[in-house]
């Protein structure tokens, strides 16, 4: 299996926009700490964060080949099936992979979407700071169709049926995972 710096050297030299680098730091720490909770591997959780998107800037006219370029870079480094079968996963609606299937794939699937939203409710706090966001503020947008309207919803409602965690525990868990590394998201 590749490592953090393995990953990093791979996002980096292939996407340029600081901002989606961030929702991919965001989604790694989240990916993480839903690892701990769910008692599984913190590490390859969390790389799977972090590639999730690598490949955005270079097929945004695609949707269809997102994932799939980052699936040849990950399998030319020799990165392992179940890896890259998870990547493939979380967008299996453009792709023509699968759907997710397990919990570390319904858990990119569904964070994936929430890390967006609470970025969303940052950026309309008076301080624009993620320290002042609360599970709260999150959970009064989630039905506030018009805010962050290419948030989809319902992909992170998923929580409750393919992870059996509630969505206010849910919003919790991905906050607190952001709160974490908000220099780096610089929010
Ligand atoms: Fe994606
Ligand atoms: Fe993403």
């Amino acid at each position: 299996m590749l490592n953090r710096q393995d990953y990093l050297n791979i996002l980096n030299a292939n996407l340029k926009n600081k901002n989606l680098f961030k929702h991919c730091l965001a989604v790694e720490a989240a990916m993480k700490t839903l690892a701990r909770h769910f008692h599984e591997d913190e590490n390859r959780w969390g790389l799977l964060g972090l590639i999730h998107d690598a490949d955005w800037e270079k097929t945004a006219a695609e949707p269809d080949k997102h994932t799939r370029l980052t699936e040849r870079w990950l399998r030319e480094a020799g990165e392992d099936e179940e890896m890259i079968a998870a990547l493939l996963s979380h967008n299996y609606k453009n792709n023509g992979f699968r759907s997710p299937e397990n919990r570390m794939e319904w858990s990119l699937y569904t964070c994936d979407e929430l890390t967006g939203l609470i970025v969303a409710v940052a950026l309309v706090r008076p301080d624009r700071k993620l320290s002042s966001v609360t599970v709260e503020a999150v959970l009064k947008k989630f039905p506030a169709k018009a805010f962050a309207a290419g948030v989809d919803r319902s992909q992170i409602g998923l929580c409750r049926e393919k992870l059996g965690i509630e969505l206010p525990d849910f919003v919790a868990i991905v906050l607190r995972s952001m709160h974490d590394i908000s220099d780096e998201l610089g929010l």
